[in-house]
This record gives C-alpha cells, structure tokens and sequence, in this order.
C-alpha cells in the first residue's frame, strides 16, 4: 500500500492519495461533505422520499474507505431502515490506513466502522438489525453481480480521466440493470458522454449542482413501466 496516502480534506475529513493514479478517493473540498450531499442526500434520502418502503438494497461501486456505507448505515439507523449493501472492491485498504481514517466522530460510528471493516469479505452478514453487508472483494468489470435488483446505486468509482474502464457504456448498462423499477443510480460526475450513455439505456438523467468545489452530479432513475 505504499502508494496510498493519507490526506486532510477541506472539511477536515480525511481521504486518500493513490500516488500511482494521481487521484484522490473523495473530493478535496471536503470528503464527508461529498459522500452526504451526493450518495446519501440524492441518492438515499432522494429514493426513500419517493416511496413508503422501510427495506432498501443498495448495489456500491468502490468500497474505498468505507465512509458511504458509514454513512449509510448511521442513516439506516436514524431512519429506522433495513438495508442490504452489496459492496465491490478490488483492492481492500489494510487496517493499517482504516484504523487511522477520522470519519467516526463518536464512540457509536467508532464501533460501526470499526465492524464494516472487520466483516468478511465475500460473505452476506447481518451487522445490525438496520444493516446486513457483502463486501465483494472482485472487479465489477469482470465479477457477475449478485445480491440485486438494487433500488439505489453509488456507482463511485475513480475519475473517467483516471479509470475510463469504470465508465463505459458496457459498464454502465451492467450496473444499471440491477436496478429496481424507480431504482436510482448516483454518481459525483457530471461527464456528457455517461449522461448519453445512460440515456441510450433508457433511463431518465438528471444533472443536478454538485457539492462545494463541484459544479454538478450526475443522478438517474429507472423509471417505472407505466404499464407494470
Ligand atoms: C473513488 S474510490 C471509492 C471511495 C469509496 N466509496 C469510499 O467511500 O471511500 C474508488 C474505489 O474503486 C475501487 N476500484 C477500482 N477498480 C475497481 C474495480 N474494477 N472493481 C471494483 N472496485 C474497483 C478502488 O480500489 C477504490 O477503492
């Protein structure tokens, strides 16, 4: 992990360097802040606001660090929610870097995030009674998904710029059609060619104002057949 680096966001939350890459893990306008405005308030809260159901299963891509599905569980949790988070990952961070990383900020968060990254890895366990996870330690390129339909996915993966593989019209047709009639998918970029693309799939795209330091998101549903 030698290229991995900690770094201090904007907003004080940490995140990580990948040297190699050149690219960073979250915004460095602020990490927490990026991962609440766009994966949890216009992708969970956004999808939950549509509907009465208590029971959500939510397809990530890009384990990472760990602070979505943080996040997401403190929201399970405060929302009085079940959720089935399906995580995939190629390469798990060691302890050595979590154990470090600043998104707990009280003894409760501290506990959960320590669980999220002690849970076996290709494995569904129940955490809690809001929260069951399945880290899948395999390339969402290659790896047959499992675990869907999904009614939200946090397709967080690194930059087109960095990792153009993450983002192709192939790619984004496997992982959308996971998704659950008014299933939502969610990403921090706001690329033309992955609005297309996910038009030509035939879901509805919405470009809505990114979180500071970004000036838009990219968000898109599947609608509803109206004859379903
Ligand atoms: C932008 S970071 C994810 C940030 C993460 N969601 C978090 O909250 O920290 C992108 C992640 O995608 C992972 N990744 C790269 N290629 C992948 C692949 N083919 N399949 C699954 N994950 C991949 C990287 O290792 C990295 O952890």
């Amino acid at each position: 992990m030698d290229d991995i680096k900690i770094i201090t966001t904007e907003d004080g939350s940490h995140s990580l360097l990948n040297t190699s890459l050149q690219e960073t893990y979250h915004s460095i306008h602020g990490a927490v802040q990026e991962s609440q405005y766009v994966f949890i308030r216009h992708g969970l809260d956004y999808w939950l606001k549509s509907q009465s159901q208590k029971k959500v299963r939510i397809l990530e891509v890009g384990f990472g660090t760990g602070l979505n599905a943080l996040l997401t569980w403190l929201y399970a949790i405060e929302h009085q929610l079940e959720i089935v988070y399906y995580s995939w990952e190629t390469r798990p961070l060691s302890p050595e870097i979590t154990r470090q990383l600043n998104y707990a900020n009280d003894s409760r968060a501290t506990g959960l995030f320590n669980t999220l990254h002690q849970s076996a890895w290709n494995k569904e366990e129940r955490l809690s009674e809001n929260f069951v996870l399945c880290k899948v330690q395999d390339s969402i390129l290659t790896g047959t998904l499992h675990g869907g339909p999904f009614d939200i996915i946090y397709h967080d993966a690194f930059a087109p710029s960095k990792q153009p593989e993450m983002w192709t019209l192939g790619i984004l047709k496997k992982v959308t059609d996971t998704l659950s009639p008014g299933g939502v998918w969610v990403t921090y970029c706001a690329r033309g060619q992955v609005k297309r693309d996910l038009i030509s799939l035939g879901l509805r795209v919405e470009k809505l104002p990114g979180p500071p330091g970004k000036r838009e998101m990219l968000r898109s549903i599947r609608e509803r057949s109206l004859t379903a």
